[in-house]
């Protein structure tokens, strides 16, 4: 198959690239960044465009139109992004995003969008905590694809921008797909963790997600910081297992993912930021902690200190995943400790290697 990957730069982007064309597919990529594609930048089937989706000289419409699918994984997905610049994260993640959707109802092609967890926002729980019999029972943290709702928090804290771009993006692919005008899957990610989710050490006044700030703090042994007492939770999957099921809904055996929107996590991994913190932390003292070196405390820190105004969180969000299961018969494999020994591993292992470098 052809397939155009915008997005193939990236932390999913590139380990979904390089598993398409171990399976044989010709790939053509496009992204500003280069660096996490370095092992595969020269296999046999792969092109490069080292370019913005925004930028109007590059012939977005030509490329979809010569694919046989489109996947699209541009995005900003960054918590501290969506608060200093939500009208940016605006203009990517819904303009763009539904520019290259237009070119697929325009000419005849699948579309794979990648959207994300966050359109569910917060749990019932969260938002009328006195009226639930049971806040603390999961059940009210499991979101499904088509019949949860999605709750958003008020216009002034601006971290929704993004839930909300997101979901207006869904919404209008959906709405082609019931004119019977494009042939979708919207997949939404459930926190996924790898090799290349960030680069680390990390610079400038970016934060980048949690994983990557706990662990650039062992690394260095600076405080590992837990916003709001890291009392929320996210269930955690696997890259691997993540693209094994991104491949099969490629494949969409008898059309079954057409015009459908797919969870993709991890339910047994679901752990609080805390936790997460704890973990890591031993998992480091046992196996990467070189003598004589401080292991990193855990301190706690509010939102606004740790983001600036605008900031609201996600309290809970648990994939249920049995559509996906049901459809295509995956379901992930790596539990949350080994997931992170083997992420955490990349990164002790190679430290200062992973930052971005001019091309
Ligand atoms: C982000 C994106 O907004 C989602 O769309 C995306 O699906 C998700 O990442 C992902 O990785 O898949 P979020 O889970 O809120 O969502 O991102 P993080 O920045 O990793 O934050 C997770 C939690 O850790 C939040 O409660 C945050 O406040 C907390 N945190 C973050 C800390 O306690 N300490 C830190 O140093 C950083």
């Amino acid at each position: 198959m052809d397939i155009l990957c915008l997005g193939a730069g990236g932390f999913i982007g590139s380990h979904l690239a390089s598993r398409l064309l171990d399976e044989g597919h010709h790939v053509i990529g496009v992204d500003t960044q280069h660096d996490k594609i370095g092992d595969f930048s020269t296999a046999p089937g792969f092109e490069f465009i080292n370019r913005n989706i925004g930028d109007r000289s590059l012939d977005s419409e030509e490329l979809v139109r010569s694919s046989d699918l489109v996947i699209d994984l541009i995005a900003y997905a960054n918590p501290s992004i969506y608060l200093k610049s939500p009208l940016e994260v605006f203009r990517l993640n819904f303009t763009e995003n539904l520019r290259i959707a237009e070119f697929c109802v325009k000419h005849q092609k699948r579309l794979i969008q990648f959207s994300t967890c966050e359109v569910y926002g917060k749990t019932p729980a969260a938002v009328l905590p006195g009226k639930l019999s049971d806040p603390d029972n999961p059940a009210y943290a499991v979101f499904s694809e088509d019949s949860s709702d999605c709750i958003l928090g008020p216009i002034n804290k601006h971290r929704w921008i993004y839930a909300s771009a997101k979901q207006l993006l869904e919404r209008v692919l959906h709405a082609y797909g019931l004119e019977g005008k494009l042939d979708y899957t919207i997949i939404r990610p459930f926190n996924f963790i790898g090799p290349r989710i960030d680069y680390l050490p990390f610079e400038g006044d970016g934060i980048p997600r949690v994983f990557s700030c706990f662990m650039a703090a062992l690394i260095q042994g600076t405080p590992m910081k837990l916003v709001d007492g890291g009392s929320n939770r996210r269930s955690y999957t696997y890259i691997d297992d993540a693209i094994e099921a991104i491949h099969r809904i490629v494949l969409n055996p008898a059309d079954v993912c057409s015009r459908q929107i797919l969870n993709i996590g991890s339910s047994r991994n679901e752990t609080s930021i805390r936790e997460l913190a704890e973990m890591m932390r031993e998992i480091y003292r046992g196996r990467y902690l070189k003598p004589g070196r401080p292991l990193a405390p855990i301190v706690s820190v509010t939102g606004r200190e740790f983001y600036g105004e605008g900031y609201e969180d996600c309290d809970r969000r648990i994939p249920d995943c049995s559509k996906v299961h049901r459809l295509l018969g995956w379901e992930p494999r790596i539990g949350i400790e080994e997931l992170l020994v083997r992420t955490m591993s990349y990164y002790a292992e190679t430290p200062d290697t992973q930052v971005p470098t001019p091309l």
